[in-house]
């Protein structure tokens, strides 16, 4: 439905700015349900001010569709970070998942309470919380994005209008059962995306969406320690209540989390930072010039040992990405675009 660019404002006066712009298709703006989404997305998206969320600086029509101007996180996403990581058979530490998850729960727990200019709730539910939607900076920032299927007060079109839930492996397990659920279901997405870093691997991904949806659904979650034994208990606990079914019985708000992580970060690690997750995203960009698994290593390996060598070879060196300076210009004073 839309494309996210690389971009390079240009102001009055000279200045230039590096930026992100999302667009969307020309055919898909003229379906009045999608462009209406897409503008509830920027409208929200600039009400949201957050460390954790990656902000919205503009929207705007241009050239017959619709831009939104976005604070650029260069790195990659948390998924591109867990895919070479299960590639390579391996789960992330333990502390700077817990990091990583710490920074979520804190988006989380703004954007739940967000309000607007009058102090009204906002009643902000994401509705797509997964690796995909987590941006992890070169810098070691943790970013969410992409409130396009987010529920709020202000927008237009409604979630019966539009498309309920987000990817079918982080979903809720009353969302495939026709329900709407409330600000839980991105709790229980959360713990999918904490579990699935601390295992090593997907939790309810099947072979087909049916499968995949029966899976969400059944929510039968293997015990984390019994895959990666160096998870405490009280991260074990944390989990179990995240993952439960009933939202009833569930973990009841993202602020919970926080305390529950910062309680597990002081036990496991009360050093890790943002420079744990940098050197994670260098880990990542490096790509294939690490070693590879050696076979016995389970699932529940760790990348810290290639975190330390990779640390240890100067792993800094990597990093810069050049922006492409050809491709069009929308004459809105936005231009240089590169594809990413
Ligand atoms: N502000 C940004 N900075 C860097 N990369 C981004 C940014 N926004 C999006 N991306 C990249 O583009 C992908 C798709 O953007 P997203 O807003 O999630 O669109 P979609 O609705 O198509 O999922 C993200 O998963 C991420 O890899
Ligand atoms: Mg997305």
């Amino acid at each position: 439905m839309a494309e996210v660019w690389k971009a390079e404002a240009a102001f009055e006066g000279g200045d230039r700015h590096i930026v992100a712009i999302k667009r969307v298709k020309p055919e898909i703006a003229e379906v009045p349900l999608y462009l209406a989404m897409f503008q509830d997305e920027a409208r929200l998206g600039m009400l949201l001010r957050h460390p954790n969320i990656v902000r919205v600086y503009d929207a705007r029509e241009v050239a017959g569709t619709f831009i939104m101007v976005m604070e650029l996180v260069d790195g990659v996403s948390l998924k591109g970070l867990l895919d070479d990581a299960f590639a390579r058979r391996r789960s992330m530490p333990v502390a700077p998942a817990l990091h990583i998850a710490r920074q979520l729960a804190q988006a989380l727990a703004y954007a739940h309470g967000a309000r607007d200019a009058t102090g009204a709730p906002l009643g902000v539910i994401h509705r797509d919380v997964s690796p995909h939607n987590l941006l992890l900076g070169s810098d070691g920032s943790v970013k969410l994005t992409d409130f396009g299927l987010a529920e709020a007060s202000i927008n237009a079109a409604s979630v019966e209008d539009g498309l309920l839930g987000g990817k079918f492996g982080y979903l809720a397990p009353e969302v495939t059962r026709q329900q709407r659920g409330d600000h839980r279901v991105d709790l229980f997405a959360f713990g999918i995306v904490l579990w699935e870093m601390l295992a090593g691997r997907r939790l309810f991904l099947g072979a087909t969406d049916a499968e995949t949806l029966r899976r969400v659904s059944a929510a039968v979650v293997p015990d984390i320690q019994q895959i990666n034994d160096r998870v405490p208990a009280s991260v074990a606990q944390l989990l179990r209540s995240a993952l439960t079914s009933d939202p009833a019985a569930r973990v009841a708000s993202a602020e919970l989390l926080v305390e529950a992580l910062n309680q597990a970060i002081l036990e496991v690690d009360p050093g890790v930072s943002s420079s744990d997750v940098q050197l994670l995203v260098a880990l990542s960009q490096a790509g294939g010039s690490l070693p590879e698994p050696t076979p016995e290593l389970g699932f529940a390996s760790l990348l810290e040992d290639e975190m330390d060598a990779f640390a240890a070879a100067g792993g800094e060196a990597l990093g810069a990405q050049a922006l492409n300076p050809d491709e069009f210009d929308l004459g809105v004073g936005v231009r240089r675009f590169k594809r990413r």
